[in-house]
């Protein structure tokens, strides 16, 4: 250890040594904890959904690669029971998908749209909800012709699941090629109906962060076409009256791939992609976005460093299951949780 990095442990720790003396500091109010959890019951993945039913963690589709010839994309769906602190298999599945859209709306999951599978994947409209109770998948209204696509910023509201932005190909190899969507679109749970007329992004987003606070549509950072081009925009929309975007303070690293959920009226975002400064160019960050005073707070980093996941909220746990720890295909079946102290 050298001694920044000696200091920034005890920092950590709560407690910052200055020669022979140890001053303990007060943590910020907001400062919660980290806590490690089971790995993946069935193995590392990336590239999945997140979200929960109740007290139970699920994983959806994504990515599995061991190093060598092409990243199989999945159909696995796995639970973590966050209650008797287990891993549990569901239903797979009916296709094999990779960034799919997911949100639980009143006890179910809905998954719309997603990229397929092979090595150009590209849009899938199909669109699945998940009965736990008979653990069934069945399908349901398709995405509108045009509108297919994965890697969105999801949220959902009023018994209805909105998507903004995405993207509808993405070749799996070094200089394929991979567009960007500013699309916005609802699937009503209730009606079964889409609709898409809404007001794009400001600007084309995908592997882009999303949560929903009150009636508002965060939609944060994100990349924009290829894997170069990083952002740092927290752009909202309000859902009672969905007339324009409005640009909200940036994220204090612009950055992809990053996983957000909201506890209360804080949107918890953490790592992601995109971090020149590091050679697996994984960001460890964990900043919160306040939506009452508009503004971040960078919080304890995370000790796994990962992207291409998402963040599910239970009780005041942001779980964080799997995710890639380099750049581009490297899943970790590293699960962690953090604690918020509010
Ligand atoms: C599971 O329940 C749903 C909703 O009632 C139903 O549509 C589906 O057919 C059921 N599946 C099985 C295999 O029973
Ligand atoms: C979907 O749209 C494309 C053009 O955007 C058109 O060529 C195609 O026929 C449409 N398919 C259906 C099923 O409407
Ligand atoms: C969904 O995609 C399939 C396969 O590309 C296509 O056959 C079907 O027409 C699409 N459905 C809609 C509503 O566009």
């Amino acid at each position: 250890m050298n001694v920044l990095t000696t200091l920034l442990a005890l920092r950590l720790a709560g407690a910052t040594a200055i020669g022979s003396r140890t001053i303990h500091e007060r943590k910020p109010a907001s400062q919660g904890s980290w806590v490690r959890h089971d790995l993946i019951g069935q193995g590392p993945r990336q590239e999945h959904s997140v979200t929960s039913i109740d007290s139970d963690v699920y994983i959806i589709g994504g990515v599995a690669y061991d190093g060598s010839g092409v990243p199989e994309t999945l159909n696995r769906v796995e639970f973590y029971d966050t209650v008797d602190e287990s891993w549990h298999i569901a239903a797979p599945l009916p296709v094999q998908l990779n960034h799919g859209n997911s949100a639980t709306v009143d006890g179910k999951i809905y998954v719309l749209g997603a990229l397929s599978d092979g090595m150009d994947w590209v849009a899938l409209n199909n669109s699945y909800v998940y009965q736990p109770f008979n653990d069934t998948w069945t399908a349901i209204t398709s995405m509108p012709n045009g509108t297919a696509r994965g890697s969105s910023a999801v949220g959902a509201y009023n018994g209805k699941v909105f998507l903004a932005g995405g993207m509808t190909i993405l070749q799996a190899y070094q200089g394929g090629h991979q567009d960007s969507v500013s699309m916005v679109s609802s699937y009503d749970t209730l009606t079964e109906e889409w609709n898409t007329d809404y007001p794009p992004l400001p600007a084309p987003r995908q592997h882009v962060g999303g949560a929903v606070v009150g009636s508002h549509f965060y939609v944060v950072g994100g990349r924009e076409h290829g894997i170069h081009q990083f952002h740092d925009t927290t752009y909202a929309l309000d859902l009672e009256n969905p007339v324009e975007w409005k640009q909200m303070a940036p994220l204090p690293t612009a950055r992809g791939s990053l996983a957000c959920a909201a506890v209360g009226w804080k949107i918890y975002c953490f790592g992601g992609e995109g971090n020149r400064k590091n050679p697996q160019q994984i960001f460890d960050q964990t900043d919160v976005y306040d939506t009452e005073t508009d503004s971040w707070e960078t919080l304890t980093p995370m000790e796994v460093p990962r992207h291409g996941t998402g963040a599910v909220v239970i009780g005041k746990a942001v779980y964080i299951p799997g995710g890639g720890v380099t750049s581009a295909f490297y899943p970790s079946g590293v699960v962690d949780a953090y604690v918020v102290n509010a």
